[in-house]
């Protein structure tokens, strides 16, 4: 028995989802998983979670009121803690200097506030939010500003879960990376972490190193991901051009166990609140030393993305004869991918506006993430229609856009839907989940990225 009691400060996509996978794992530990927004921490108290991940229910159900607690009170838990993961937002700075590139850290450095006013002994502090390399530095020198006397071991162990997935990334990790500092209290901190993850992960998948690689680790995981989508992304406008098949190369290619099959499929663009913030704030790292080549190598990551959202957006333009105005467009996905109701920095957003903007008339249906559209949208949210059925959205569209690659989109009745469309009907597969050659014989001039077109005369 461990009787030691873990403290998230943070109930996000990452503390609420981590701490009930550590919790259910680890009964001998008491997790308290806290946050200010006290409607979040309410819905993490029912069945009815604030976020929609495959498998979460039943891991909190395991947990919940055993050894897991979401809590309102961020002093108590912080008081009662011996291990505190802070897992709080550090979005993109939106002012002063570094705007639009560096990370906000001043959720971060609140926390770290917190802890001091609310601590009355020493504690081990982990860093569970990806941040900018050398924050630890700050967090330590913040902590020990105390006039206490109290002693605080920072220690990154950085989140490499995806969406959609968190529950078997967590349950089965490819690796889980504790990273701290050499002295002998700082490593002493670091095994106390390793015994949490060792209930569970293989000795051989939980690495230690510095604590600067560690943090700068998560920043090019997340980099050389971003990067491949944008490799296979940036190859569609050639196959488009030469009549080559973007499926069959990413096939091709994949097959070199050099380069690995995964992270290859092609898209309207990466989403979610993570690869373009992380890869700003790598070139904006970058930047700050000086290493302006390296800087400008990532940040023509992010152009491609959003060439790629543009190219979507102006071949549907200019396939519906450079006309939306009074049409009817069905899109198909709001959250960033499949398997989420996240909707931070969706490709679909992008391409709502787009259409708002040329006065077309945008359906939009989503299994899981039209809850949050109002967030996602703003005031422009009235101009939209919201289905929870696609078939009542693409009703006399159109077009039909895809934008996420959920499950369902694969598996409708498009003879159904062609019947009750305008003609002549499009569909732009933005995913390429869709059986082209099949939706072309029904009668739809069908679109799909990197792959000839398949038109109706
Ligand atoms: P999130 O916005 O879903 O959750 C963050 C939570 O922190 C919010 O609920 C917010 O209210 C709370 N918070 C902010 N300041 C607080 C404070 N002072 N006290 C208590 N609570 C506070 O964010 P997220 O998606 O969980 O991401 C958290 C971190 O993890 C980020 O650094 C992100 O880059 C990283 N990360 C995210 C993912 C992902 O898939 N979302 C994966 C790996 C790493
Ligand atoms: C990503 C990383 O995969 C996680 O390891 C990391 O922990 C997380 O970011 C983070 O730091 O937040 P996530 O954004 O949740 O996870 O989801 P991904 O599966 O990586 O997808 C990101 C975007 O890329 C989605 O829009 C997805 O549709 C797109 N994508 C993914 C492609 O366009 N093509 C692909 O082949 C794969």
């Amino acid at each position: 028995m461990s009787g030691k009691t873990v403290t998230c400060i943070g109930a996000g996509y990452v503390g609420g989802v981590t701490m009930a996978v550590i919790a259910a794992k680890c009964p001998d530990y008491k997790v308290l998983v806290t946050d200010i927004d006290e409607e979040k921490i309410k819905r993490w108290n029912t069945d009815d979670l604030p976020i929609y991940e495959p498998g979460l229910l039943e891991t909190v159900q395991k947990a919940r009121g055993r050894n897991l607690f979401y809590l309102t009170d961020v002093k108590s838990c912080i008081k009662e803690a011996d291990i505190i993961f802070v897992s709080v937002n550090t979005p993109t700075k939106t002012f002063g200097e570094g705007a639009g590139k560096c990370v906000d850290l001043q959720y971060w450095e609140k926390t770290a506030r917190d802890i001091l006013e609310s601590s009355d002994r020493g504690k081990i502090v982990v860093e569970k939010s990806t941040l900018p390399v050398k924050t630890a530095e700050a967090m330590k020198k913040i902590l020990e500003s105390n006039k206490k006397s109290l002693k605080f071991e920072v220690i990154s162990n950085p989140e490499f879960l995806a969406e959609g997935t968190a529950i078997a990334d967590l349950e089965t990790p490819d690796r889980v990376l504790i990273g701290s500092s050499q002295t002998k209290e700082a490593l002493a901190a670091r095994d106390e972490i390793v015994r949490i993850y060792e209930h569970w992960v293989p000795s051989e998948k939980i690495v230690t190193s510095n604590i600067w690689s560690s943090e700068l680790s998560k920043l090019i995981a997340n980099a050389f991901l971003a990067q491949r989508i944008s490799s296979i992304n940036s190859i569609t406008p050639l196959c488009e051009a030469t009549g080559a098949d973007i499926s069959e190369i990413s096939k091709a290619v994949g097959l070199d166990t050099r380069i690995g099959g995964r992270f290859l499929s092609p898209s309207v663009g990466f989403g979610g609140s993570c690869f373009k913030k992380d890869i700003l704030n790598l070139v904006y790292i970058c930047e700050s030393y000086s290493l302006k080549e390296t800087a400008e190598y990532w940040e023509n990551v992010l152009k491609i993305n959003e060439y790629q959202q543009e190219r979507f957006f102006l071949k549907m333009l200019r396939t519906m004869f450079n006309t939306m105005a009074g049409k009817k467009i069905a899109v198909f996905g709001l959250s960033f991918k499949a398997d989420t109701d996240d909707t931070r920095e969706s490709p679909s957003i992008y391409l709502v506006k787009k259409l708002l903007a040329e006065k077309a008339q945008v359906a939009l249906t989503d299994p899981k993430a039209l809850r949050n559209a109002f967030w996602a949208f703003g005031d422009d949210a009235e101009k939209i229609e919201l289905f929870e059925d696609p078939y009542k959205a693409a009703e006399n569209a159109h077009a039909i856009a895809v934008v996420t690659e959920w499950e369902v989109y694969k598996k409708l009745d498009y003879e159904r839907i062609f019947g009750k469309m305008s003609q002549p009907s499009f569909i732009f597969d933005g995913r390429n989940i869709l059986d082209g050659e099949k939706l072309h014989k029904i009668g739809f001039s069908f679109f799909a990225l990197g792959k000839p077109p398949l038109i109706r005369d």
